[in-house]
């Protein structure tokens, strides 16, 4: 979302008259309605107006709403404020809530002051989707679209469009805003909006739990890079990219999580803006993918389209553009302020807006708004206070803290610390005890905190705390006081990292190396304490550690991300061994020479002739601090794919009727869209994984499944691995589980060719969940 400062919005008081007036002609319409529509008392329903018969389908009900508007009414409805229309007995509406990772402070919707102060606070998502489980992030999706629910039926939101999920790709590893996604992995971005997107609506398309947006349509992933900001950036991308990289959350989204909103970016794809991009919103997302639902923009995308990129000439005409290409609803009111010119001076048809109207309105007819008092409702009419911060929700919080935490390093075992050997320990740093640290951006009140020093302070006595610099900036550091603290102690923890002063939205980083004096405070300390010292970090984006890695005297290092309200308990849990760490990375932490690549190169693929290292762990050619999927367990786990259980090998006959078409490689290929919808699922096919924990502590176990193609060259770009899928599995010490996949090879086995066709090559391909073992799926017709 955007400020509007510097914004030129120009009023067009008719709109406003017009309005006010009805508002006066009829003001007591509706006398005695508290503020929902077709309640009891309702004219509207005893006119027996179509759109408040809840029997009848939710687009004939919007439809007859949108047929009995003005169009001075139609045009006030295009804003994320939207007005009400008092003599239809309709209230106003806020189309802008959060939920990234809780209910949030951010958007116009919500409100925490009246018996409702508090709410759970989980971690910020790029945590969560290191647990590498998507049951989990459907549980998270659930319980933040209760806790909204909730709100609404007590008076505290006055919407109930959550502008939630942010499935864009992690791109750049200084991408300011990469905290608030699932990572740079397309296949588990998808499997996030689906689980996410699914908890947060509910199980019934009819009606709706809350309604969740995907966001932002498409390829943004950059605040502000060396004068380049996201408001005028034109991100050049290639077919290619956007078929196997950019696009397949939003697809994902909409075709399995059935979101019923999309948002579309302020970036310019190949220089057109993507809220004015009928291809993207119109062609594909409504199209191809099928969307049942409104598109929205990003916050004042519509004002700088014309303010900031000079897409159209004028205001009138930039409305229009925005809403012809298939844009709904703009975030800001400049659509409201400027519709009625555009209609006026023939820009823009009634018949336009009535279709982003129809669209707008189904979703709020399928959330329940024009069923009378939300209290009645019989799906989620029960939900008040007593299930906001459940005990359930808050365990759930610690639960997806706990299992993102990631362990990168631990030497000779240090860790788990045994709590009766600690005599005294030393907490030092600025995130070890600022409850801001635990929360990322797009938060909102939590329930309870408990910072990572009170944490530890529960577990052992004799803990000194001294935070050594004052914020993550860490411009000054007291390293003498910190050196005589560890030299002092029995043991020694740091919190050290990032915050939302080095990453956020509108800040992306330049380096990725520890802010100021951190590195060299760490290696003192480091160097004066007893043992080798435990380093914990909270960020976001992935930092250039390699001082870390290397120095023999930093015994362990985690990576707990912004984790959320019970973040500080999760890691002592994780220290003390009364949780086995089990996340994995998300995303590739790459060395600080990667701040040289320039971050408006969109392309993925690396390009050697250039020195271009490509991006994610599918394409990057240099060496990682960390590599994607890294993570370790207190316990040994090992895992095989089961030949044994057969059928396990795809069913390649059917492709005997199909011509493999020549690679560039000298290879050929089968066109997925040539297999066809029902020979892709006759390719599909099960895989059977053993995982065994060989102890000595039980814990759960992501397996990640890759793909690799075994003679694959440059000249075709294909990735060098790419993820299948993944499950998630709790395993006791000494225990042998199978997890099941099915393996698509449509979807999992393909790749997109350059103008972004998908293809399964012929030949052989690797299925891998250990680095040295494939299991060999051939396609020879
Ligand atoms: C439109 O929004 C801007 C920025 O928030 C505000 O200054 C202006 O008064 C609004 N105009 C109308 C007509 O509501
Ligand atoms: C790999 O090499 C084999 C043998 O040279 C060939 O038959 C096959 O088509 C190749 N596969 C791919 C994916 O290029």
């Amino acid at each position: 979302m955007a400020g509007t400062e510097g914004m030129l919005l120009l009023p067009l008081m008719m709109t406003i008259t017009v309005v006010m007036m009805q508002a006066a002609l009829f003001p007591q319409a509706e006398a005695g309605e508290p503020p929902y529509s077709c309640g009891p008392r309702s004219a509207s329903v005893a006119q027996g107006y179509a759109f408040c018969d809840a029997r009848l389908p939710a687009s004939r009900r919007a439809a007859d709403l949108v047929a009995r508007l003005t169009v001075a009414e139609k045009v006030a409805q295009l804003g994320d404020e939207a007005s009400g229309v008092p003599r239809l007995g309709v209230p106003p509406y806020k189309w802008w809530s959060e939920g990234l990772h809780g209910l949030s402070y951010w958007g116009h919707g919500m409100h925490f002051d009246g018996s409702v102060r508090g709410i759970t606070s989980f971690p910020q998502v790029l945590l969560t989707a290191a647990s590498f489980d998507d049951k989990l992030w459907f549980r998270i999706g659930q319980a933040i679209g209760t806790e909204a629910r909730a709100l609404y039926n007590l008076g505290q939101a006055e919407g109930l469009t959550i502008w939630s999920p942010n499935v864009n790709i992690f791109r750049d590893p200084r991408w300011g805003r990469g905290q608030e996604t699932p990572g740079e992995d397309p296949a588990t971005a998808s499997k996030y909006a689906v689980a996410f997107v699914q908890g947060l609506q509910g199980s019934s398309p009819a009606a709706l739990q809350t309604s969740a947006c995907c966001k932002h349509a498409t390829a943004y992933d950059l605040e502000d890079w060396n004068g380049v900001a996201r408001y005028n950036f034109n991100a050049k991308v290639t077919a290619q990219d956007l078929a196997d990289t950019y696009n397949p959350p939003f697809k994902s989204c909409v075709v399995d999580g059935k979101a019923t909103c999309i948002m579309c970016a302020y970036t310019g794809i190949n220089g057109v803006p993507a809220c004015a991009n009928s291809d993207l919103l119109t062609k594909t997302v409504r199209g191809e993918w099928g969307l049942e639902g409104y598109v929205s923009s990003d916050c004042d995308a519509v004002a700088i389209m014309r303010d900031a990129q000079r897409y159209a000439p004028t205001p009138e005409d930039t409305v229009a553009v925005a809403i012809k290409a298939g844009l709904d609803l703009n975030c800001g009111n400049y659509t409201q302020v400027h519709g009625m010119a555009a209609i006026q001076q023939g820009k823009l048809t009634e018949k336009d807006v009535d279709k982003a109207l129809t669209n707008l309105f189904t979703v709020r007819m399928r959330l329940g708004h024009f069923d009378g008092d939300p209290r009645s409702n019989g799906v989620y009419g029960h939900l008040g206070a007593a299930d906001v911060c459940t005990k359930a929700h808050k365990d759930l919080a610690l639960e997806a803290a706990q299992d993102g935490i990631v362990l990168l390093k631990n030497d000779g075992g240090i860790l788990p610390l045994d709590r009766s050997a600690v005599a005294s320990a030393a907490v030092i740093g600025p995130n070890a005890n600022d409850p801001f640290a635990l929360d990322g951006n797009y938060f909102g009140p939590p329930c309870e905190t408990t910072t990572p020093l009170q944490a530890i302070q529960s577990y052992v006595k004799g803990v000194r705390f001294l935070a050594g610099c004052s914020s993550a900036a860490c411009v000054f550091a007291a390293t003498g006081q910190a050196v005589a603290l560890a030299s002092s102690s029995d043991h020694v923890i740091l919190f050290m990292g990032l915050s939302q002063e080095q990453e956020k939205e509108g800040l992306d980083r330049t380096s990725l190396l520890l802010p100021g004096m951190q590195q060299s405070l760490i290696t003192a300390v480091a160097s004066a304490a007893k043992r080798p010292v435990i380093l914990v970090l909270l960020t976001g984006g992935p930092v250039d550690i390699t001082f870390a890695k290397n120095n023999p005297k930093i015994g362990a290092i985690l990576w707990a991300g912004y984790p959320g309200q019970a973040g500080g308990l999760a890691i002592a849990k994780v220290l003390f061994g009364d949780h086995n760490p089990s996340g994995r990375l998300p995303v590739t932490w790459y060395p600080e020479e990667f701040t040289k690549v320039p971050m408006t190169d969109m392309r993925m693929r690396a390009d050697p002739a250039t020195g271009y290292p490509g991006r994610s762990y599918r394409f990057y050619q240099g060496n990682p601090v960390y590599k994607f999927g890294y993570g370790l367990s207190y316990s040994k786990f090992s895992r095989r794919l089961v030949s044994g259980t057969k059928p396990g090998r795809p069913n390649t006959n059917l492709l005997a009727d199909l011509t493999a078409k020549p690679t560039a490689d000298g290879g050929a290929s089968y066109h997925v869209e040539e297999i066809g919808a029902e020979g892709c699922e006759q390719l599909k096919f099960p895989a059977v994984v053993e995982v065994q924990n060989h102890g000595p502590m039980d814990g759960k176990h992501s397996v990640l499944m890759f793909l690799r193609w075994p003679n694959a060259t440059a000249g075709v770009s294909r990735p060098m691995s790419q993820l299948v899928g993944f499950q998630s599995q709790h395993v006791r010490a000494g225990e042998k589980v199978r997890v099941g996949f099915e393996v698509s090879p449509c979807e999992h086995l393909s790749r997109a060719t350059e103008n972004g066709k998908k293809v399964i090559d012929r030949g052989s391909h690797l299925l891998m969940v250990e680095e040295d073992d494939g299991w060999e799926i051939s396609f020879e017709a």
